[in-house]
């Protein structure tokens, strides 16, 4: 199973311009409880660099571009996001790193819990134990 999965929200569009609507539950695969975005990455900047043990989350670009490198511990793949009605899922226990963030880039990013830094699995070399003891 593809480590990529994408999630397509409907564009409301009209002369006005362009609507898109996340309910929990419905286009969000889970109860949202928190959102966060990120902007102004300067040139070269990466981030991410981490797995969560039990979060699930679903990131949009809502403006720009950025790409996403997800690592199960076993598998890599990447996908470029630049489409403020695409949305991909960042499943727990999934290694994710963001790169090559346009200038303009806006990623808010919808998650299934509060901010737990318990959750947080900052170290490679322990993702890849806690993934090979399960
Ligand atoms: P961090 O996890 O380092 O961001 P990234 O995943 O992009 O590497 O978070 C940066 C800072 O923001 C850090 O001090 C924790 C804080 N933070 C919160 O307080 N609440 C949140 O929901 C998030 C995602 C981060």
């Amino acid at each position: 199973m593809s480590l990529i999965k994408l999630l397509r929200f409907k564009l409301f569009n009209d002369e006005r311009g362009s609507l898109i609507a996340l309910e929990s539950c419905k286009e969000i695969p889970f109860t949202i409880s928190r959102v966060y975005y990120m902007f102004g990455a300067g040139a070269g900047v990466s981030r991410g660099y981490h797995a969560h043990k039990e979060l699930q989350q679903v990131a949009i670009c809502v403006q720009g571009s950025c790409k996403f490198l997800m690592d199960n511990g076993k598998d890599k793949e990447e996908a470029i996001l630049a489409d403020a009605s695409i949305g991909i899922l960042i499943d727990k226990m999934v290694w994710h790193e963001m790169h090559n963030f346009s200038e303009d880039c806006i990623l808010m990013v919808v998650a299934s819990d509060t901010y737990k830094e318990s959750d947080y699995i900052r170290n490679y070399d322990d993702f890849i134990e806690l993934i090979n003891s399960k």
